[in-house]
């Protein structure tokens, strides 16, 4: 019986990290379409750019709206508009007749990453049994890093399937199109998943959530859950001003600071312009991508250890580690940069260890946090605002990394997202609970306390 609960956790749980591995996958398909898709459209470099950072503007308004939407129809429904939007996304990047409606399909993919980006770790949040919540959460970043692997191969293969004249006229949208197949998969998925209890609860249909839990939980759990759902609804105001109170003030500042902070400390510097960094650092071409793959391995490997210990060890002192881990990269790298010591393996080994403390801790900890800390009756439109910032933050980096490493160079752009990590850490240190194997209704208690 037990066992039995455990599987459909486990595939429900897994249709609902779907959506981070499209999430992965719209984000990075781009990188290996873009360059024929310049030669096809003859693309200026501002137009290139528009290509590029396009779909980020859709994020931004995808994760703005997704909120309020989960909390008016619910968490599947929303999802299933969500998966909608990559399949029409797809579809529409495989046939689109001219650049301009690529561009709207590729925004409609934005709106759906966006969503996705923040619907995903609502889902899996409010399912899941309290001790094993901040693992399945993970689960969904570690969607987020498999669909970034798995479409650098698939734009791979697809590249080496013609050449360049057949890449121009039809590789980069087979690139862009096989996005659908996922899609199309995460739809139908959804359809086997239920509605999330707690937002049952809050429309007070409380049989329903019941027999819910019950099919997640041991019976008496469920019973018990259930009643601590409704007497914190009961509680609960349901206004948007209820956040700016104090008590859920803080959560609101943690959720805001984290997604930002998770940006600036510069990961997608690395995720984004590896290549670039690393063959100005003097490594081959070849090479420069081999090590891109390399960093993507490490980045899957190291969410593992988030996946077994953040429900152990705890967000916090998980969080605490990593980010000291960040710290210590991001001044080598500087420090190799800035005394010229380029030569040998050493720049790679510590942009791995950096990926390796990310992924640990940063990468899947403020998905998991930011879908825990929040009264459930506010929390789709809360964590919309949180990923929000957190969009602008990929936005901001994605605009400015070329620019700081021109500018300011690139021992100080590593000091930069150094001295924002150390701010991170003290900030994680002093203001941020551990919220391990409690209930989310007990981490709402909290706040009042
Ligand atoms: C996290 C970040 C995302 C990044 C990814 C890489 O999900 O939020 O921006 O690309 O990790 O592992």
């Amino acid at each position: 019986m037990e066992a039995q609960k455990n599987n459909y956790l486990f595939k429900i749980t897994a249709i609902g990290a779907l959506g981070g591995f499209l999430f992965g996958y719209d984000t990075a398909v781009i990188s290996g379409a873009i360059g024929f898709m310049e030669t096809k459209f003859s693309l200026t470099p501002s137009l290139k750019g528009w290509a590029v950072s396009s779909a980020i503007l859709g994020c931004i308004i995808g994760a703005l709206t997704a909120g309020y939407v989960a909390d008016r129809v619910g968490r599947k429904k929303a999802l299933i508009i969500t998966a909608l939007l990559f399949a029409i996304s797809a579809i529409g990047c495989l046939l689109a007749p001219s650049f301009t409606l690529l561009v709207i399909a590729r925004i409609i993919g934005g709106v759906g990453v966006g969503a996705a980006s923040m619907l995903s770790p609502l889902y899996i949040s409010e399912i899941s049994p309290a001790e094993k919540r901040g693992s399945l959460v993970s689960l969904y970043q570690l969607g987020i890093v498999l669909g970034i692997i798995i479409v650098y191969f698939c734009n791979y293969l697809v590249a080496q399937a013609g050449d360049e004249a057949w890449n121009v006229a039809y590789g980069w949208r087979y690139m862009l199109g096989s996005e659908a197949l996922p899609a199309l998969l995460f739809l139908g998925a959804l359809f086997l998943v239920p509605e999330s209890p707690r937002w049952l609860s809050k429309n007070g249909n409380n049989a329903e959530a019941l027999r819910i839990l019950e099919k997640l939980n041991p019976k008496e759990k469920a019973i018990e859950i259930h009643q601590d759902i409704q007497k914190a609804l009961q509680q609960e105001k349901g206004r948007l001003s209820e956040l700016f109170e104090k008590g859920f003030r803080t959560a609101i500042i943690i959720g805001v600071i984290l997604a930002l902070f998770s940006q600036i400390t510069g990961i997608n510097a690395i995720m984004y312009y590896a290549p670039e960094i690393l063959k100005s650092a003097g490594f081959g071409v070849d090479s420069a991508l081999m090590q891109t793959v390399l960093i993507g391995v490490i980045n899957s490997i190291f969410t593992f250890v988030a996946i077994k210990y953040i429900d152990k060890a705890g967000r916090k002192k998980l969080l605490l580690w990593g980010i000291l881990g960040m710290i210590v990269c991001l001044l080598v790298i500087g420090g190799l940069y800035q005394f010229d010591a380029l030569g040998g393996p050493w720049l790679l080994i510590f942009i791995l260890g950096f990926v390796a403390c990310f992924a640990s801790s940063l990468g899947p900890i403020p998905w998991v946090l930011i879908a825990e800390i929040f009264p459930t009756k506010v929390r789709g439109v809360a964590m919309s605002i949180c990923i929000m910032v957190l969009w602008v933050g990929v936005m901001l980096i994605s605009q400015f990394t070329p620019v700081l490493l021109s500018d300011l160079g690139p021992s100080y752009t590593f000091w930069l997202f150094m001295i924002n990590a150390i701010f991170l850490w003290v900030f994680t240190y002093r203001m941020i609970p551990e919220t391990k194997g409690k209930t989310l209704e007990e981490i709402e208690m909290g706040w009042k306390k």
